[in-house]
């Protein structure tokens, strides 16, 4: 039986399964600074080996994930080119700036995604004036453009236009699984597409903290140099590496129930006026509720009157399925949420 979290704020609110926390407590560990701790080395192993790059690094969450990647990959004054929505630009308090000193070159997506002849447009060309640019940074899902699966031909495209001008391409892969479940594909095949790649374990995979990050053995060997300059050295940290190997090995296929869920729910929605704004593809749906005259007071009287956690802003907000929603739980969220609409 699945422990209920009727919680559409966000993935991140999973809670570790049972067995996550029976592993946790059983978890062997030793100092993982010193690079003792078995739980932590088989993550980072098959962390590894299911996206097929030669080394990884856990890291204590998405963001950090990211930094450390990010800095593995540049020199002070670089500039380095994002989607303008990307978390890493827009939700990560500019980090890149104030660690990296790095400049950031924005791109405007089209759900998400950067067209090639866009990034080489970005691409600064060798002039004494201009700073280099050496980074490119994917977003796969895209979140903010409604949970999009990028594809591999995309991704390929990015790629090559990358490579061709010699710049390293870092994924901010923090929900990488749903984008595979979503296309069909194994992650490998997306994977392959970026130097780097962040993976976060606390989202849609249930365990309750940490990210990892994947990569060529050199750039992971300096990321690990800059988690450590961070903070982020953990010593026996495989009690939290322990849920982290279940995510990765049992959590995955899961994931296409969220994404039905979600299509579930959209289509719910919408029977009944509201307006989903996202293509849903994934686990969210982006609403609108001003179309059955609702502000944002109403709905989350609404939400929390039926039993369910949701934060309206403004016109609209974001709906996420995840471990702990079920189909039934959808079916009676529509019902009590026609009610309230009466
Ligand atoms: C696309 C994306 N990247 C990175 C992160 C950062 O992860 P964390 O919250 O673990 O720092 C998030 C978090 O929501 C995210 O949605």
């Amino acid at each position: 039986m699945v422990e209920k979290n009727l919680d559409f704020r966000s993935d991140t609110v999973t809670w570790p399964t049972p067995e996550m926390r029976e592993a946790a407590y059983k978890a062997k560990v030793g100092d993982d600074v010193m690079g003792d701790d078995p739980t932590v080395n088989e993550l980072e192993r098959i962390a590894a080996e299911i996206t097929g790059k030669e080394a990884a690094l856990f890291v204590t969450s998405g963001t950090m994930g990211n930094a450390v990647a990010v800095l593995a990959h540049t020199q002070r004054g670089d500039e380095i080119i994002l989607e303008q929505k990307s978390h890493i630009f827009v939700n990560e308090v500019g980090g890149l700036a104030v660690m990296g000193q790095l400049m950031a070159r924005t791109v405007p997506g089209e759900l998400g995604w950067m067209k090639p002849e866009d990034i080489e447009k970005a691409i600064r060309v060798d002039n004494i004036h201009y700073p280099p640019t050496s980074l490119v940074c994917i977003e796969n899902t895209h979140n903010s453009a409604g949970g999009i699966a990028l594809t591999t031909k995309q991704m390929k495209a990015d790629w090559d236009v990358a490579k061709k001008h010699k710049l390293a391409v870092h994924m901010d892969g923090a929900r990488v699984f749903n984008a595979a479940i979503a296309l069909g594909v194994d992650v490998k095949e997306l994977a392959k597409y970026a130097d780097t790649v962040q993976i976060c374990l606390s989202k849609g995979l249930s365990a309750p903290v940490g990210s990892v990050v994947v990569g060529p053995a050199d750039v992971i060997k300096r990321a690990r140099k800059y988690r450590k300059m961070l903070g982020g050295g953990m010593r026996q940290a495989g009690i939290i590496a322990a849920p982290g190997v279940i995510a990765m090995t049992k959590m995955v296929d899961r994931l296409k129930d969220d994404h039905d869920n979600a299509k579930l729910l959209a289509e719910g929605l919408t029977k009944m006026g509201i307006k989903v704004v996202n293509q849903v593809q994934t686990n969210m749906v982006y609403i609108d509720y001003t179309t059955v005259g609702w502000k944002a007071g109403d709905w989350n009287k609404a939400t929390k009157k039926i039993g369910w956690k949701s934060e309206g802003h403004g016109n609209g907000t974001r709906l996420c399925t995840h471990y702990g929603i079920e189909r039934e739980d959808i079916k009676s969220f529509l019902d009590g949420l026609a009610k309230q609409l009466k």
